[in-house]
């Protein structure tokens, strides 16, 4: 584009922008490792989710919703940026609590975008895109005016020592053993160390309704991005939940989580922001099946975390705004990717002047039109550029160039999906319709006649693989850079004895009931 195209483009933004007069409030829902079947809404037969049932029922429901990763640090990065991780860097895996690397701070998030257009940014819960030196990775250096969470998985500490609902039984499982105990995170301190689990998802949601009602007073556009730690390994929750649901302790986790969509559907309501807001709810990444029936369902898709089938990444989704969208289903394909183009579209920005991966899905969710998204690559959990993606949709049709089993996708009777199976290449690919075979159960190439129309396809695949592959542009490894234990977030960062001394009472704010958090009203 010359200057006087770029000139005249500025000048004309105001009116190629959306219409609504005002910028909408964004609440993001994020859960952790919920799979494709988890949710009522979705098809699970003892769940109870009837807050997310409704949000279903009265928002848009999407079928065909990806997250770019099958495992949480580079799905994060991606939903934060609009630009798969591979550019980003975070890869291979995900990242730990003394990880030397995190989200580059050149990157942009949606945050930042929106921050610099005058709106408020919080975010609360899981954020896994790094700690680092002084906190150099943390949500406040991307974005995020105020943060309170756990700065990566509740399961990257030891938690046999911790304490559940009844107070005197211990959490379940071990977790990560030889780090700190899982600290709780306000802006750049730790102010509890170990994180009482049973308190922490009431205190999210105590904190995200002050920070709504704060920004409605104000009258200022807000984003809001909350990051579950449900139903992730090792599920807990609060006295008011424990024991509450028909499916143990993940139904328990799971109607904590549900429990929390809806408090902060009635702050919405209570401030009467809920016409001006786009509540937007998605998981991460598949089921770790490995946990067994703590695991989560990805329930008729094949296999779960880790892998590329699609039980991987192929994720539940709901987009809710009862003023501008019409409540229905919808089978276009959509992703992760795509949530900070729509966002920053809807808020009337133009888009940060970097590679994206992702597309404005405004005709999706206000019903004139298809989705710009035609195609979804599939890259594992380690990623190289000489393999490129491991699998590619493009409409209703899938290609598996790569297959792989993950220990996450362990335990189910299907044994393309557990760890010991492993890589191979597929050649030519295993070919599916997803309309068709969403379990990707029938190979349209093993045998017998092909349809004209399937090689055409076939065709198609290869060239958009080719295609993406070669242009992608890998970042550096963060992943790569290594662990220093000296990064773990410490509560005594001067203490003799790490990592057992990193152990400190709540502060004093956090003891007070009602939960009444400090420092986000002006
Ligand atoms: C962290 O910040 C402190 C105080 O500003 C500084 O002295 C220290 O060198 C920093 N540490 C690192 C690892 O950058
Ligand atoms: C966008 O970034 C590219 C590469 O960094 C730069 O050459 C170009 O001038 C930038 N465009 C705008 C409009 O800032
Ligand atoms: C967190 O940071 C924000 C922005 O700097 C500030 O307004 C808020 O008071 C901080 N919260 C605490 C508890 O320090």
């Amino acid at each position: 584009m010359g200057p006087g195209a770029l000139l005249l483009l500025l000048l004309l933004w105001p009116l190629l922008a959306p219409a609504a007069g005002r910028p909408p409030n964004v609440l993001l829902l994020l859960a952790d490792d919920l799979g494709f079947g988890d949710v009522g809404a979705f098809g699970h037969p003892s769940s109870a989710t009837p807050n997310l049932d409704r949000l279903a029922a009265g928002g848009l429901r999407f079928t065909s919703f990806y997250s770019s990763s099958p495992v949480c640090s580079p799905s994060r990065a991606a939903l934060l940026t609009g630009r798969y991780q591979t550019r980003s860097g975070i890869y291979p895996g995900v990242l730990y609590p003394g990880s030397r690397g995190g989200l580059p701070p050149s990157e942009v998030t949606v945050a930042e975008v929106l921050k610099a257009q005058g709106y408020a940014t919080a975010m609360v819960g899981k954020w896994h895109l790094g700690v680092g030196p002084n906190g150099t990775f943390l949500p406040p250096h991307q974005g995020f005016d105020h943060y309170l969470g756990v700065p990566y998985s509740h399961d990257q500490g030891p938690c046999q020592n911790i304490t559940c609902f009844p107070p005197d039984t211990r959490c379940f499982g071990r977790c990560d053993q030889g780090v700190v105990l899982t600290p709780l995170l306000w802006n750049l301190s730790v102010v509890e160390q170990p994180v009482s689990f049973p308190l922490l998802e009431s205190r999210y949601v105590a904190f995200a309704r002050e920070f709504i009602a704060a920004c409605a007073r104000r009258q200022q556009p807000f984003f809001l991005y909350y990051a579950s730690h449900h139903t992730h390994y090792p599920q807990f929750a609060g006295q008011e939940y424990t024991r509450q649901s028909l499916r143990g302790p993940f139904g328990d986790a799971l109607l904590e989580l549900d429990g929390s969509v809806g408090r902060l559907l009635g702050a919405l309501r209570d401030s009467r922001v809920l016409d001006d807001t786009l509540v937007f709810f998605t998981s991460d990444n598949g089921p770790e099946t490995m946990r067994m029936s703590r695991g989560g369902s990805s329930g008729l898709l094949k296999c779960g975390k880790g892998t590329t089938y699609e039980g991987g990444v192929r994720v539940p989704a709901i987009a809710y705004w009862p003023a501008r969208i019409a409540p229905g289903v919808t089978h276009e394909l959509a992703s992760t990717l795509d949530i900070l183009p729509t966002v920053v579209a809807l808020a009337g920005v133009p888009l940060p002047n970097v590679t994206l991966d992702g597309f404005n899905l405004s005709p999706v969710l206000f019903g004139s039109g298809k989705s710009p998204r035609q195609a979804m690559f599939y890259y594992p959990p380690d990623p190289n550029p000489q393999l490129g993606v491991f699998a590619v949709r493009y409409g209703k049709y899938k290609a598996h160039f790569y297959t792989q089993g993950s220990f996450l996708s362990d335990t189910t009777p299907d044994q393309a999906c557990h760890g010991l199976t492993p890589l191979v290449p597929q050649e030519p690919p295993l070919l599916h319709d997803l309309d068709v075979d969403p379990a990707e159960n029938y190979n349209l190439l093993s045998g017998g006649e092909v349809a004209p129309e399937v090689l055409a396809a076939l065709k198609e695949l290869r060239l958009q693989k080719a295609t993406f592959d070669g242009l992608m542009t890998f970042g550096e490894s963060q992943q790569g850079r290594g662990k220093d234990s000296a990064l773990e977030p410490c509560c005594a960062p001067r203490c003799q004895s790490k990592p057992s001394c990193c152990h400190c009472p709540p502060s004093s704010w956090l003891r007070q009931p009602p939960f009444s958090p400090p420092g986000i009203s002006p």
